[in-house]
């Protein structure tokens, strides 16, 4: 059985369902790539494996920089991968996310959904909203985590510090080129891509 020590996926998965499958009829069994900034001990990298990723074709990419500091986050990651049947399709990338969504895109991946999740520090997070819009094929997902989270209740962040602002100014500048999928749950962001 996986093991986390902290659970921040599960109460997204009635959203994410009925957003992926119900409304926009992501067929598991058809070839796919979802590319995961933040995979911190996998909970999200397991549910989309298994849920979103059948087909032997599929890949899913997980970039995380899982820093020593951080415990044993990347140990559990890696524990809870391997009892994946067909884990030879996940791409782990222990890196920073700037360097790994560069890399994707020198090697010309295109993603039908990107989840980022990684620094909730706006600057990062606007960044990995301009450098994982290249790599999103048109048509394609990108659904940013904790839209309004503002740090933990003892102790908040300023808002410049959290995501709200990155991905504000970034669907405000992309406006034209993106249309925000409006029937979720406001916590999270989702937008489909709608031009280069
Ligand atoms: C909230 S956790 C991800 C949770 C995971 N998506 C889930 O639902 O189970 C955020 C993760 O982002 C990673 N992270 C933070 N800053 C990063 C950066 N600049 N590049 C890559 N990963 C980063 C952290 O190591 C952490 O594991």
């Amino acid at each position: 059985m996986p093991e986390f020590t902290q659970d921040y996926f599960t109460p997204r998965i009635p959203d994410w369902t009925r957003l992926l499958i119900d409304q926009r009829g992501w067929d598991p069994d058809q070839k796919h790539v979802v590319v995961e900034i933040g995979a911190f001990e996998g909970r999200s990298s397991v549910w989309m494996h298994e849920t979103l990723l059948r087909h032997p074709e599929s890949r899913l990419y997980c970039i995380d920089s899982w820093r020593q500091r951080d415990g044993r986050a990347f140990e559990l990651f890696q524990a809870n991968i391997a009892e994946l049947d067909g884990n030879d399709r996940i791409t782990v990338m222990r890196m920073a996310s700037h360097a790994a969504l560069h890399n994707l895109r020198s090697q010309r991946v295109m993603a039908d959904l990107v989840y980022v999740d990684g620094s909730h520090f706006g600057c990062d997070v606007l960044s990995d909203l301009v450098q994982s819009f290249f790599i999103t094929r048109t048509g394609g997902v990108m659904i940013c985590d904790d839209y309004l989270w503002r740090g933990r209740k003892e102790r908040p962040r300023a808002l410049v510090d959290t995501p709200k602002p990155a991905i504000d100014a970034f669907t405000t500048c992309y406006a034209r080129k993106l249309r925000i999928i409006e029937d979720v749950p406001l916590y999270q962001l989702a937008f489909e891509k709608l031009a280069d």
